[in-house]
């Protein structure tokens, strides 16, 4: 060893080796012989098929130990266990629950240092990161979750757990995102069945471990290890409530339609390609350290990474110099040495993922640029790269590349900023930098994503929603929307299924007929328009009077009418007070038009129910005027110098396909929430009678409702619902209707991923206010965004 002189040490400031002892992770490992079977009903159970796989140390290559295989009777036998666990663990009382959660929290955390270097070892993370960002979050998580039990009878009045859930996640915070996923689902009194991601199931091993030393009754929580083919056996198995996936887009659609023609609850956390936006005026140092946590935390591999750089054309030069001298002292080693900044890629089809992206990138001719800092010889690292000249639709801009890589573009205008951070299929996440109040916060609000970070990046607690926008997923893990991905109201759960292909009219009454020269249009932008096709469908009563006609409407005028709702996107940035103030003035139209409504619509529901409809409606449309201002998002303090504004967003553009049953009620219950929430709609009135849409434009032209946020497209509605959950500019689906038609428009809605609420076949009884309207419905209307801004010092 050559001798260095304490000033030399000064001049070079090198780091000496710091490296994390592994001894207390490797005994611990000893102890199961280096073999692990499944963890089912408490109990460490071999596969039934005897089949094992390894997982390694990505750093060296290493086999760390060998892994049980799950197959379909694997998972049977933790689904059972799961079942058989349910009644015992909800005849607990919620304290005991929170007792539980509480006692995993706390266990967690006696095992931190082992847990840290098990994951490390396992995923190639830098301990300093499991150490300090991973174990300890899921402890908050536990800790977090361990208050929500007492509060539920409270907080969510009429709900219940779903079931048995079953839970898949990714490798690349192996722990957190089982904390993530088991502790709001036993908050909320579910079992559990979880499939750890095939290269990193150790940690989710030894949490199995902590389930018994705290005394968790066998079967409220089950491991069950394996590959792609062990999450799909867990996602088809039919008695399971709820699938909460994690993991790639391409899976996660594959997951939506495989649960389509189930009644299972399903929430995706899906991939992500986050823009970072700096602007001039940002504390430009700040925002270079931002970028190193932002893109090469975990080594690229967050699906929240920021990893399009979008910074403003005038400090373009210098903050690429000052990222580049920052890259050039990240050091790339060792994962259990205490001083790497980035270690080990998790698996080699991971790595040649990345080097194939790079390569791909280069020959789209963008410019890569890698400090020429040295890396181990042996395990599966990467440097740091930095692509500029990226064309926007590049595949390095496009795709998300799970990988230590930054692509790196310029903007002008803050307009233009917005217009390529929403350049992407997907909304997850965004951290923009700005030392300018109004830019920053009017930027966080026009960016499509869940999660907004201003001048920070990567912050999350469990009380602050994590998820995604778009092609991102859906549902949220983490606060009070998380929770409620694992309720359903029990209504809801008890409520008979609809008789297939049935129209569910209320005993009809024969009344005279009006005239049959009544032809209603379809509605779109504020215009009554005819139908592309030119045809016409006649609407009869239910003894078979010819009462009118509709327009067939076809795809086309489905195009037409989501034009119509994106001219009218404005609507949601309308003020709370203005969306209600329009709903009063609906309500007072129809009232007055009222006698010939209920004469119309008698003709196909008799008399009686004619006149509830319309007494009802205008009572529902009071009930979401007066949601408009009430149905508010919450401001989150968490634990670090910031706060965090939750704010309900509007989905976008909604395709409805509205209940036969009740062809006015039904309408406005499931127009109404979306519209309030600042949605447009394009709704498919009632089969059995469609004729209502001529009614309603006459009342929507009277009312100031602004051309487009209500369209109506007369038609088939299976036929339109399919263009509807095809169409890519369609946010959000509503499908009510039998079974079958539940099931198709969930599966058909794969696409895009858009969010789909469907009566899952079910009979919803809309006359009454406590199933038909409230906040079940706005809950599905919105997307929750979370924006941290730096609060206080
Ligand atoms: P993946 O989506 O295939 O794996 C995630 C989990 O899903 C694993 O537990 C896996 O065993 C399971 N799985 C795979 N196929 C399944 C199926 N058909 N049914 C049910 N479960 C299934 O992700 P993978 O292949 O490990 O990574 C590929 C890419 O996905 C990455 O390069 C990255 O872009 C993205 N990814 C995104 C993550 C995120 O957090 N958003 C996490 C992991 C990967």
């Amino acid at each position: 060893m050559p001798h260095t002189t304490l000033a030399e040490k000064f001049r070079t400031m090198d780091y000496g080796a710091a490296p994390e002892d592994p001894a207390q992770a490797l005994a611990w490992l000893d102890q199961f012989k280096g073999r692990f079977g499944h963890f089912i009903g408490g109990a460490w159970t071999a596969p039934a098929e005897g089949r094992y796989f390894e997982t390694c140390d990505p750093s060296t290559g290493e086999k760390i130990a060998a892994i049980a295989q799950g197959s379909g009777s694997d998972v049977d036998a933790a689904v059972k266990a799961a079942r058989a666990a349910l009644p015992r663990w909800q005849s607990l009382t919620p304290h005991a629950r929170a007792r539980f959660l509480y006692a995993l929290a706390r266990q967690v955390q006696k095992h931190s240092r082992r847990l840290s270097v098990l994951e490390t070892i396992d995923n190639g993370k830098p301990i300093r990161e499991s150490r300090d960002i991973d174990i300890p979050l899921v402890a908050r998580h536990f800790y977090y979750h361990a208050g929500w039990p007492q509060l539920l009878e409270q907080e969510f009045p009429g709900y219940q757990a779903c079931g048995v859930v079953g839970q898949i996640i990714p490798w690349n915070f192996p722990l957190l995102m089982l904390a993530w996923k088991i502790a709001p689902a036993l908050a909320a009194a579910n079992t559990v069945v979880l499939k750890p991601a095939e290269f990193t199931p150790l940690t989710a091993l030894a949490f199995a471990e902590l389930c018994n030393e705290v005394g968790l009754p066998p079967g409220v929580v089950n491991i069950v290890t394996g590959d792609g083919s062990t999450g799909e056996a867990l996602v088809v198995h039919p008695d399971v409530d709820k699938i909460a996936f994690t993991g790639s887009t391409e899976v996660g659609r594959a997951i939506r339609r495989a649960t389509a023609d189930s009644h299972k609850k399903l929430s995706l956390e899906l991939g992500g390609k986050s823009p970072f936006v700096v602007f001039e005026d940002a504390d430009l140092d700040s925002a270079v350290e931002g970028l190193v946590d932002g893109i090469w935390l975990n080594q690229g591999q967050v699906c929240c990474a920021g990893s399009r750089l979008l910074m403003q054309e005038s400090i373009a030069v210098p903050i690429t110099k000052k990222l580049q001298a920052r890259m050039a002292a990240l050091r790339v080693g060792s994962p259990l040495d205490k001083t790497t900044d980035i270690g080990a890629i998790v698996a080699r089809v991971q790595l040649e993922r990345i080097e194939a992206l790079v390569a791909q990138g280069v020959a789209d001719g963008a410019s890569c640029w890698q400090p020429d800092v040295p890396i181990p010889s042996r395990g599966l690292y990467y440097r740091p790269t930095l692509f500029t000249n990226v064309h926007p639709t590049s595949v390095v801009a496009q795709q998300e590349i799970f990988g230590p890589v930054l692509a790196a573009m310029t903007f002008r205008t803050p307009a233009e900023a917005v217009e390529l951070a929403n350049n992407t299929a997907y909304g997850l996440a965004a951290s923009v930098w700005s030392e300018s109040v109004n830019v920053a916060l009017q930027v966080s609000a026009r960016i499509k994503a869940g999660v907004v970070w201003v001048n920070s990046t990567n912050m999350f607690d469990a009380a602050c929603g994590f998820g995604g926008y778009r092609e991102s997923g859906f549902g949220r893990e983490g606060g009070r929307e998380g929770m409620r991905e694992y309720l359903q109201p029990t209504w809801f759960r008890k409520a008979p299924l609809l008789r297939r292909g049935a129209a569910q009219g209320r005993d009809p009454t024969r009344v005279s007929a009006p005239a049959i020269d009544r032809t209603v249009k379809l509605y779109i932008g504020g215009k009554q328009v005819r139908p592309d096709s030119g045809y016409s469908i006649e609407c009869r009563s239910r003894k078979g009077v010819l009462l009118g006609e509709v327009p067939l409407g076809n795809r086309k005028d489905i195009r037409n009418a989501v034009e119509a709702a994106r001219r009218a996107e404005q609507w949601s940035s309308a003020g709370a007070h203005s969306r209600a103030q329009v709903l009063y003035y609906l309500a007072e139209n129809l009232s007055q038009r009222g006698k010939e409504v209920v004469a119309r619509l008698a003709a196909v529901v008799g008399k009686r129910q004619a006149s509830e409809e319309l007494r009802l409606s205008v009572e529902r449309l009071f009930t979401y005027a007066g949601w408009a201002d009430k149905y508010e998002g919450v401001v989150h303090s968490p634990p670090f110098r910031n706060i965090a504004v939750a704010m309900n967003e509007a989905l976008g553009t909604a395709g409805v396909i509205c209940p036969e049953e009740a062809p006015l009620l039904g309408f406005l219950s499931m127009v109404l929430p979306l519209v309030v929430a600042g949605n447009c709609v394009i709704a498919v009135p009632s089969a059995a009678y469609p004729l209502i849409a001529g009614d309603l434009y006459q009342v929507f032209e009277t009312s100031d409702v602004p051309g487009g946020v209500i369209n109506m497209v007369t038609g088939r509605p299976a036929e339109l619902m399919k263009v509807l959950a095809d169409h890519d500019d369609v946010d959000t689906l509503w499908c009510y209707g039998d079974e079958e038609l539940c099931a198709a428009a969930k599966r058909l809605s794969a696409g895009n991923l858009k969010q789909v609420w469907t009566n899952e076949g079910r009979r919803i009884d809309f006359f009454h206010e406590r199933y038909g309207a409230g906040r079940w419905y706005l809950d599905h209307a919105c997307q929750v965004k979370n924006i941290w801004v730096p609060y206080g010092e």
